[in-house]
């Protein structure tokens, strides 16, 4: 089954079932201000899972782009993902428990055809403030579901949502594929990481909503919200072990075996699948249709440690040409026709990632050097300061997972809270910095002093002009000779 054909099973069954297909929101949220992305297909909704009418009705379904951090360090592995698609349904108040599960089963069995013995749920145990979740349980049973195939866990692990600090959450009931691999021990379950179980599709009962003081009021609407990776189902439809033998991630793992010293192998497999996998994300997030710009911001800081990342992960499969646009053409060669903003900013995306791979590249050589001096100079304790981590951040524009991924392939550590506090002493000295020369040079009010402001904001305008958003005033080159306020295009760069 190819991933096109299993986006449109999902939509014509819900379909079937009475729901308005809607379609993809960008990846940046416009209603959650708590979250720099979009990282649920309930995301879009929650006007509407909070009671506000939706001009399509009360139940819909859509194939929703997300993108979630959570798991950036699983990546690599056999199903974790930065960027996915998720399959969802929705119940604006209209169907609830009963209904959704019989949807979700029906649709597992009869539509995709998987063994009722290869299912497993998980079912919200209960606490001191919600119930214990034996509905749920009895419509598994109804359906079909052994008791051994139901187990029930707490707040951690069937609890969803709110997205981001507040918003409509609930709990759920996850269900599982199960790979029927042995069992890692008497314990074994779907909340165990082994890899026997792994979730494919999730059932959110939407009662509750999360207030900025922590806590929960019940929703007059009760809703129901689910989401399916798209590219775990399609990994175990077909059969496969693992996301990167999908027809998702061949083509960019064939086009890198081109420029690659040696072909994707078990030894060199992390590098492939982590550059696959980073590179459809950052596709898609310049993509955007808000189009993310690499900065040192928020989502656009997201943005630029991928791209690092992933520069630096090619020069290790000894690839020293710049192939982030022939990879990323690729990537809009396979997703334009579903997702046509990719077409529409295939200049943006390209232009982005030539200009990024000149910043870092040039940086990147010398930076590393540094990092090997300070490596062959550590200590018994094998841990790297976080002076020196801060060093290479602030010098040499390293985030700071991408030298703990270099310390660790030498089995050492990086002192994190030491590079926090580095952090943070040096943006309260920039702030003062700032400070002291804005009353020391606009204080004075004199002509010349205002002339320079007005001229830094000019240059700031054209600047952003041709270069973009990202320009702005920082503390690191100074291009307006003599004039306290310096103008960069950004940090790090
Ligand atoms: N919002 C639910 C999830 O992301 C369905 O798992």
């Amino acid at each position: 089954m190819t991933a096109r054909e299993l986006r449109q099973m999902y939509l014509d069954f819900f379909k079937r079932k009475g729901h308005q297909v809607i379609a993809s929101a960008s990846l940046l949220p416009d209603n959650d201000p708590t979250v720099l992305f979009t990282t649920a297909g309930m995301h879009p909704l929650v006007p509407y899972l909070l009671g506000e009418a939706h001009p399509l009705g009360k139940r819909l379904t859509d194939v929703q782009k997300c993108f979630r951090t959570g798991d950036i360090d699983e990546v690599g592995d056999d199903t974790h993902l930065t960027f996915f698609e998720m399959l969802g349904n929705w119940s604006l108040g209209d169907y609830f428990k009963q209904q959704s599960i019989s949807f979700s089963y029906e649709f597992l069995t009869k539509e995709l055809g998987i063994p009722m013995e290869r299912l497993a749920v998980t079912v919200f145990e209960g606490d001191q403030a919600v119930p214990r979740d034996e509905e749920t349980k009895q419509y598994w049973m109804e359906n079909g579901l052994k008791e051994n195939q139901i187990f029930f866990y707490g707040r951690e692990e069937n609890w969803w949502g709110p997205a981001g600090q507040t918003g409509p959450c609930g709990p759920d009931t996850e269900i599982f594929y199960d790979t029927k691999k042995t069992a890692c021990g008497p314990k074994c379950g779907p909340s165990c990481k082994c890899g026997k179980y792994v979730e494919i599709w999730n059932n959110v009962f939407m009662e509750y909503k999360k207030e900025a003081d922590g806590s929960y009021i019940e929703l007059e609407q009760k809703n129901v919200d689910t989401g399916m990776g798209l590219e775990r189902m399609l990994t175990f439809l077909n059969g496969k072990s693992n996301v990167y033998e999908t027809e998702l991630f061949l083509p960019v793992i064939g086009k890198l075996e081109e420029y690659a010293a040696v072909p994707y192998q078990e030894s060199n497999k992390r590098e492939y699948r982590i550059i696959a996998e980073h590179m459809r994300a950052m596709t898609f997030l310049l993509g955007d249709e808000k189009r993310v710009v690499p900065s040192n911001n928020e989502q656009g800081y997201v943005l630029r440690r991928l791209i690092r990342r992933v520069i630096r992960l090619l020069s290790r499969l000894g690839i020293q040409e710049n192939i982030l646009g022939i990879l990323s053409e690729v990537i809009i060669r396979q997703y334009g026709d579903d997702y046509p903003e990719l077409k529409n900013n295939e200049n943006f995306i390209l232009e982005q990632l030539q200009k990024e791979y000149h910043l870092f590249a040039k940086t990147l050589e010398t930076g590393l050097k540094r990092a090997e001096s300070a490596f062959e100079k550590i200590g018994e304790d094998r841990i790297l300061s976080g002076d020196i981590a801060f060093h290479l951040y602030d010098t040499y524009g390293f985030p700071l997972e991408f030298t703990k991924e270099l310390a660790e392939e030498k089995g050492i550590q990086v002192d994190i809270k030491g590079f926090e506090e580095k952090f943070k002493e040096h943006q309260n000295n920039s702030r003062l910095g700032a400070d002291k020369k804005f009353a020391g040079g606009l204080s004075d009010h004199s002509e010349q002093t205002a002339r320079l402001h007005t001229a830094t904001h000019l240059l700031q305008g054209a600047l952003r002009r041709v270069l973009g958003d990202t320009v702005g005033q920082r503390n690191c080159i100074t291009i307006v000779k003599g004039f306290p306020n310096k103008v960069c295009y950004n940090k790090g760069d």
